[in-house]
C-alpha cells in the first residue's frame, strides 16, 4: 500500500521498543478467550481509560467486539510460560490456554488472572479499524492489585527490568 516501509522493517524496528507483557481476556459465551499481548497503552485518567491492539484473526478480538468488555492482566516475571501459552505455543488455543493459571470470574463472568501484578476490567467505549487489527478503547471499570516484577518483551525475548541497588 503506498510508499512507506515493508513490513519486515517495520517489525525490526518494532522489536527495539520494549513492551510489558499483559493477557487480554474476555468471553465468548461460557468460553473463556484471552491473547498475550503487548501493544497496551494508558491513554486518559479522565476517564480512566486504555488502549489494546488486536489482530482481527484471534477469537479473542471477536469476542471482545462481541461482549463490549475485556480484562488486562499485567505479567510477573514467572509468568513466562503462561505468556507463551496465550500467543498459541504448543498449539493451545481458545479455552484450552485457562487450563494453566489461577483464574476467576470478574462481576462480568470475565477471567482475570488471580496472581496477576495489576489487572483490570473494561468497557469498550471506542473501537478503531487499523489494518489487520482492531483497536478499542476500554474505560477502567475496576482494579486488582497484585504484588511482583514485571515481565518485559524486547528482540525477541522476554526481559526482567534490572533494577540498581539501593
Ligand atoms: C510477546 C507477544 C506480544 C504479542 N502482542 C500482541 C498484541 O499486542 N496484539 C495481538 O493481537 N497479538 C499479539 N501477540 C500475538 C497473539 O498472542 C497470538 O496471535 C495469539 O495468542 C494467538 O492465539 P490463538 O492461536 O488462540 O488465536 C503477541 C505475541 C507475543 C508472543
Amino acid at each position: 500500500m503506498g510508499m512507506g516501509i515493508s513490513a519486515d522493517v517495520f517489525r525490526d524496528a518494532m522489536r527495539r521498543f520494549p513492551g510489558v507483557v499483559t493477557l487480554v481476556t474476555t468471553r465468548d459465551g461460557e468460553d473463556r478467550r484471552g491473547i498475550t499481548a503487548t501493544a497496551v497503552c494508558s491513554v486518559t485518567a479522565d476517564p480512566p481509560s486504555l488502549l489494546v491492539c488486536l489482530n482481527k484473526a484471534t477469537g479473542t478480538c471477536v469476542a471482545v467486539g462481541e461482549t463490549g468488555h475485556f480484562n488486562v492482566n499485567l505479567l510477573g516475571q514467572e509468568a513466562e510460560d503462561l505468556a507463551l501459552r496465550f500467543a498459541g505455543a504448543g498449539g493451545v488455543t481458545g479455552e484450552d490456554k485457562f487450563a494453566q493459571g489461577d483464574w476467576r470470574s470478574d462481576d462480568k463472568g470475565l477471567p482475570y488472572l488471580a496472581d496477576a501484578l495489576m489487572s483490570l476490567s473494561l468497557d469498550v467505549t471506542e473501537r478503531t479499524e487499523a489494518g489487520s487489527h482492531v483497536v478499542y478503547i476500554g474505560q477502567i471499570r475496576s482494579v486488582r492489585f497484585g504484588e511482583g516484577e514485571p515481565l518485559l518483551y524486547e528482540q525477541s525475548a522476554f526481559r526482567a527490568l534490572a533494577r540498581e541497588a539501593e
